[in-house]
């Protein structure tokens, strides 16, 4: 195990299988809708690069950045860094997230996505923080449940770094109480 870690959440083959679970879900579900997939970046990318080679359907795919974190706590106040390039009116949205813990930085763009008339949205997350909630956000498909600590790890960082670790891992705490 790596010597920042201090135990592992779920191993790369773990994560494969929750992506097919889902992939067969959302496949399923979205048969002739050609949803979009918005993946939020930066944390997206590992988890919607092993997702999308599980859904069988049709899908387009673009990409947005919002921004709420600093270290290891949300700040509350989201900001836009990067748009999507596609229109979304009538369209049906699946929100790609890495994890889903305070639900400040989805509530925010889920209300900007609704006001461009998006037909559907709904979330899904590779992991759920629930104990971090502090807005009501019940994503609709959801990898692994996870207690409230901060992780690291298949796109998961800590001040931009541990995005490409093949695993995800509780981050000991001597790295960030320092
Ligand atoms: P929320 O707005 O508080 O739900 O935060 C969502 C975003 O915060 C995620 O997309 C991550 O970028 C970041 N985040 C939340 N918890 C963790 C964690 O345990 N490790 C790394 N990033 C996290």
């Amino acid at each position: 195990m790596d010597s920042f870690v201090e135990e592992i959440l779920l191993s790369h083959g773990e994560i494969v299988r929750i992506c097919e679970r889902l992939g067969k879900k959302i496949t399923a579900d979205y048969q002739d809708k050609r949803p979009v997939l918005i993946g939020l970046l930066k944390g997206c990318i590992p988890f919607l690069a092993e997702l999308i080679k599980h859904i069988k359907c049709d899908i387009e795919i673009d990409f947005m950045q919002a921004s709420s974190y600093e270290g290891t706590k949300s700040k509350g106040t989201v900001m836009v860094l990067k748009d999507i390039a596609t229109p979304v009116k009538d369209r049906h949205l699946l929100l790609i997230e890495d994890i889903v813990d305070t639900g400040f930085t989805l509530e925010e763009v889920m209300h900007l996505l609704q006001d461009r008339g998006a037909a559907s949205i709904e979330v899904v997350t590779l992991l759920d923080k629930p104990a971090g909630r502090k807005v009501i956000m019940n994503p609709k498909y959801i990898g692994h449940e996870i207690p409230n600590k901060f992780v690291v790890g298949f796109g998961l960082d800590y001040n931009e770094i541990y995005r490409n670790l093949d695993y995800i891992g509780v981050l000991k705490e001597s790295v960030y109480k320092k």
